[in-house]
């Protein structure tokens, strides 16, 4: 019995897996190669670099390309994230079970722990850069305005951005299994119940409105 109740969470981790490469990519809306175009498309349209301007002109052809799933971009909505011990500012443009799209970035810099995900994580810089390094790198790896990052599922690396870098970041996987990651640094240590509960109302209520809509 007792080796029933061990066995319980392999099994489900067994399933979950199974699925992330055979059933739970049928749900996706997104694509990082369509990403990576439409954001360069706007890095070409502003060779002045004004950060305000290429999130603005993103968040639109975003919506133009995707529609309704796609929440419009805003001042209020802009949420802290602390994460990995990594801080940075975001905007949910999209969360759902299976993806989730949002800018983030950060005025003042920072650098911390990726976490390891269930998901395919796709960093694309849009002002500033990114560094990143797996254990034992003696050099980072860099992606510059234009450039993807590809973070594997369950793979893990030491990032920074520099003061005034922003990105769009696509990740496709299961976003619920993300979330503690998202969260426990709050209830940890920054004890930010504010943040936290801007951060779950507005990821809940846009997973809730796209899984109405039939997006999972
Ligand atoms: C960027 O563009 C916005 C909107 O036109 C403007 O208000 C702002 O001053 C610009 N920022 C810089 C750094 O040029």
């Amino acid at each position: 019995m007792r080796f029933l109740y061990l066995s319980i969470p392999v099994i489900i981790y067994y399933i979950l897996n199974l699925l992330f490469d055979t059933w739970l990519p049928n749900n996706y809306v997104f694509d990082p190669e369509t990403l990576n175009k439409l954001s360069n498309e706007v890095i070409a349209k502003h060779p002045e670099g004004n950060t305000t301007l290429i999130l603005e002109d993103l968040a639109v052809s975003l919506k133009d390309h995707y529609g309704d799933i796609i929440n419009p971009l805003n001042q209020e909505d802009w949420l802290f994230n602390v994460a990995g011990g990594a801080m940075g500012t975001m905007f949910i443009l999209h969360a759902s079970i299976s993806e989730y799209l949002i800018f983030f970035g950060t005025a003042v810099g920072t650098e911390g722990h990726t976490g390891v995900h269930f998901a395919d994580d796709y960093f694309t810089i849009l002002k500033g850069e990114q560094y990143a390094a797996v254990e034992g790198s003696l050099y980072p790896e860099v992606y510059l305005a234009g450039e993807t990052h590809h973070l594997r599922k369950g793979h893990a690396k030491q990032y920074s951005m520099p003061s005034g870098s922003f990105a769009l970041e696509l990740a496709q996987g299961w976003i619920p299994a993300m979330l503690p990651f998202g969260f426990l640094d709050t209830a940890s240590s920054t004890l930010d119940f504010y943040t936290f509960i801007r951060t779950a109302y507005l990821t809940g209520l846009d997973m809730g409105k796209n899984l109405l809509r039939g997006k999972f």
